[in-house]
């Protein structure tokens, strides 16, 4: 697998505005508990040395989908509440309603302030400006890991959550913002892990200009040889 990157990438002027601006905004960040973190110790340290995770598989879909990431059918069921892995990328700033995103984006902050030396340093190109706002993104296009290939689902089994990673004596750097993803539900073997793309404001597919393809973790599945079936009539098929 190409895409070995254990955890986002945050250079550390960032991790000082992002602490700044989460205490500002009132922004709802989690604190993890022992066992999310003996979790992201886990599944970082298995990403970094094997690019994957053994109980996944990455298969190619039907429908110009993609890839889809799966749970193995020989795998043991994955339980709500369960960590599947950061959603890791390049984290940068750029002004707020920029529009060139890459499919692979996903926000983390938006309604940023910077100070004057702030813009001189993330936003070069332009004079000073006290009211523009910035949005904090992270763009796995380059460099991710296997939860890249997650797709979307107005039905998901996984959900985004949003922790600050505190220091701590298992040797994961600190983070002040880390998007990771989390089982929503139990994930049962042969079944295809889904991720709702859509925030409040529906800005994901909206600028794009496409529909969704309607899934469900069901829609499409592993069998016991690992082809891909599809569980509706209306798009049978198997690869
Ligand atoms: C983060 S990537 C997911 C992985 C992607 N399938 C791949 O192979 O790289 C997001 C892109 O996957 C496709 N995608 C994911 N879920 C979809 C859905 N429900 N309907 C249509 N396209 C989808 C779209 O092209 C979307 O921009």
């Amino acid at each position: 697998m190409k895409f070995k990157l254990a955890r986002q990438i945050l250079s550390k002027d960032l991790h000082e505005i992002i602490e700044r601006e989460v205490k500002r905004q009132k922004f709802v960040v989690l604190r993890p508990t022992k066992k999310n973190l003996t979790e992201l110790a886990e599944v970082s340290g298995t990403i970094q040395k094997q690019g994957f995770v053994k109980h996944l598989v990455r298969k190619k879909l039907s429908h110009n989908l993609g890839h889809g990431i799966f749970l193995h059918k020989e795998a043991q069921p994955v339980a709500k509440g369960q960590m599947i892995a950061p959603y890791a990328g390049a984290v940068s700033l750029v002004p707020q309603y920029g529009g060139d995103n890459s499919a692979y984006v996903f926000d983390l902050l938006s309604e940023i302030l910077l100070t004057k030396e702030e813009q001189a340093l993330f936003d070069k190109e332009r004079n000073y400006h006290p009211r523009r706002r910035y949005s904090l993104i992270l763009d796995a296009y380059k460099q991710g890991n296997f939860t890249r290939y997650i797709n979307h689902s107005s039905h998901p089994n996984i959900i985004a959550r949003y922790f600050k990673i505190p220091t701590n004596s298992l040797g994961l750097e600190p983070a002040p913002l880390e998007i990771i993803y989390m089982a929503k539900k139990t994930i049962l073997p042969g079944e295809q892990l889904l991720v709702s793309y859509e925030d409040e404001e529906e800005s994901y597919w909206g600028p794009l200009k496409i529909k969704p393809f309607p899934m469900t973790p069901q829609t499409f599945q592993l069998d016991a040889s690992l082809k891909l079936i599809s569980t509706s009539d209306s798009i049978a098929f198997s690869i």
